[in-house]
C-alpha cells in the first residue's frame, strides 16, 4: 500500500519522538513492501516563531492533501506564563482539529502486563483495565461562544443534534466491535447540553439492540475510572469532560508516555500521543517514544493494516519485557535507554524478529 503521511513534529520532545515513529513505519514498509511517503510541516510554537501562526495555511494544505497526519506534540512554557500572548501553540492543535473536521478522538486506555506494578493504582485494580474513551473534539466549550472582560467571562457549552448524533454513532460502532458495553458520560443532572446528549443516546439505543448502554455522571465516572477501571469498555463524552478524563486514564498504565490516540471525522485523520511536548526534556534523549510509535500503529490499523499494527504492538511489548525502557518506567537498577535507543530496538525487532 502507498500512503502519503504529513509529519507534524511540533515542539519540545516532538521532533525526537517523531523520528522514532518514522523509523518504525519505515521498518514496517520494508517488511511488508509498503510505500510510505512523508511530508513535514510546521505547527505549534515552532510555527509561531517562524511565521506567527501555530497552524499556517501551508501546513493545513499539506494535511488536507495527505492520507493521514502523524502528529507529535505542541506547547512551550514561554506562552503559558504570558497572559498577554495573542497566539498560543495550542490554538494550532485546535485549528487543525476544527479545519480537518476531526470530531471524534479515540483514546484507548490500556495496561501493559510487565508495567502493572508501576501504576499509581494497585495492581489488582488495574490488571483488567482495557477501555476506549471516545471524546467529542470539535464542539462544546472549546469552540462555543466566549466572552471575557475585567469583571466577567463565559464559555458556552454549545452542542447541536447532528454533532451529538455523529459522535454517538462512532461510539456505538466501537462498542459493537468490542464487548458491546457503552457508557455515556455526562452531567445531565445539571447541564442542558448533557440532557440533549442523553436524549439522543436514548433515541439511538434501539438502532444497536446488542449494545448494553449505561449513563454515568462525570464526577462518578472519574471515581469509577480509578476504583474499577475494568468496568468500562467504550466510554463516550463531550470535549471538556473527555479532555479531563483521558488525562486521568492515561496515568492508569503507569506512564503518560505510553498512550496513543486517533482523531477522525470528515478530513484527513490525525494520529498523536496523548501526552504533551515536555519542554524540560527537549534534546535530552529521555522521552518515551512508545506513545508516538503506538500512534503510528493506530494509523496503520485505520487503513486496515491489522497485521502491521499488531507487529508494532508485539515489538513494543517485547521491548518492555526485555527492559529496553526509558527512565520513567525503568525498574530499579535497570539500565536507562534513550528515546533513540528504544526506537531503534523496536525498528530492528520488527525487521529481524517479528
Ligand atoms: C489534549 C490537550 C489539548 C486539549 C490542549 C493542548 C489544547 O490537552 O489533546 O488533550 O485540551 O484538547
Ligand atoms: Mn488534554
Amino acid at each position: 500500500m502507498k500512503l502519503n503521511i504529513a509529519i507534524l513534529a511540533g515542539d519540545g520532545i516532538g521532533p525526537e519522538i517523531m523520528k522514532q515513529g518514522i523509523a518504525v513505519l519505515d521498518a514496517i514498509a520494508e517488511k511488508f513492501g509498503h510505500e510510505f511517503n512523508y511530508k513535514e510541516a510546521i505547527c505549534g510554537a515552532d510555527a509561531i516563531d517562524r511565521v506567527g501562526d501555530p497552524f499556517p495555511e501551508e501546513t493545513f494544505r499539506i494535511c488536507k492533501e495527505a492520507d493521514a497526519v502523524l502528529f507529535a506534540a505542541v506547547g512551550h512554557p514561554k506562552f503559558d506564563n504570558d497572559p498577554t500572548a495573542k497566539v498560543r501553540p495550542e490554538q494550532g492543535l485546535l485549528a487543525m482539529r476544527k479545519k480537518l473536521g476531526l470530531y471524534a478522538n479515540i483514546r484507548p486506555i490500556q495496561t501493559f502486563n510487565c508495567l502493572l506494578h508501576m501504576s499509581p493504582l494497585r495492581e489488582e485494580i488495574v490488571k483488567d483495565a482495557d477501555f476506549i474513551c471516545i471524546r467529542e473534539l470539535t464542539g462544546g466549550m472549546y469552540f462555543g461562544e466566549k466572552y471575557q472582560d475585567n469583571d466577567k467571562a463565559y464559555d458556552t457549552n454549545y452542542y447541536t443534534r447532528p454533532e451529538v448524533e455523529r459522535i454517538l454513532k462512532v461510539a456505538f460502532e466501537y462498542a459493537m466491535k468490542r464487548k458491546k458495553h457503552l457508557t455515556v458520560v455526562d452531567k445531565a443532572n445539571v447541564l442542558a447540553s448533557s440532557r440533549l446528549w442523553r436524549q439522543i443516546a436514548h433515541e439511538m439505543e434501539p438502532l444497536y439492540p446488542e449494545v448494553n448502554v449505561d449513563y454515568m455522571f462525570v464526577d462518578n465516572a472519574s471515581m469509577r475510572m480509578i476504583t474499577e477501571p475494568s468496568f468500562f469498555d467504550v466510554m463516550v463524552t463531550e470535549n471538556t469532560f473527555g479532555d479531563i478524563l483521558t488525562d486521568e486514564g492515561s496515568c492508569i498504565s503507569g506512564s503518560m508516555g505510553l498512550l496513543p490516540s486517533a482523531s477522525i471525522g470528515c478530513g484527513t485523520p490525525v494520529f498523536e500521543p496523548v501526552h504533551g511536548s515536555w519542554p524540560q526534556a527537549t534534546g535530552k534523549n529521555i522521552a518515551n517514544p512508545l506513545a508516538q510509535i503506538l500512534s503510528a500503529a493506530m494509523l496503520l490499523e485505520h487503513f486496515d493494516m491489522k497485521d502491521e499494527s499488531n507487529v508494532i504492538r508485539r515489538a513494543v511489548d517485547a521491548s518492555l519485557e526485555a527492559n529496553i525502557r526509558t527512565p520513567e518506567i525503568q525498574v530499579e537498577g535497570g539500565a536507562h535507554y534513550g528515546t533513540k535507543e528504544v526506537g531503534k530496538w523496536i525498528a530492528d525487532f520488527i525487521k529481524n524478529k517479528c
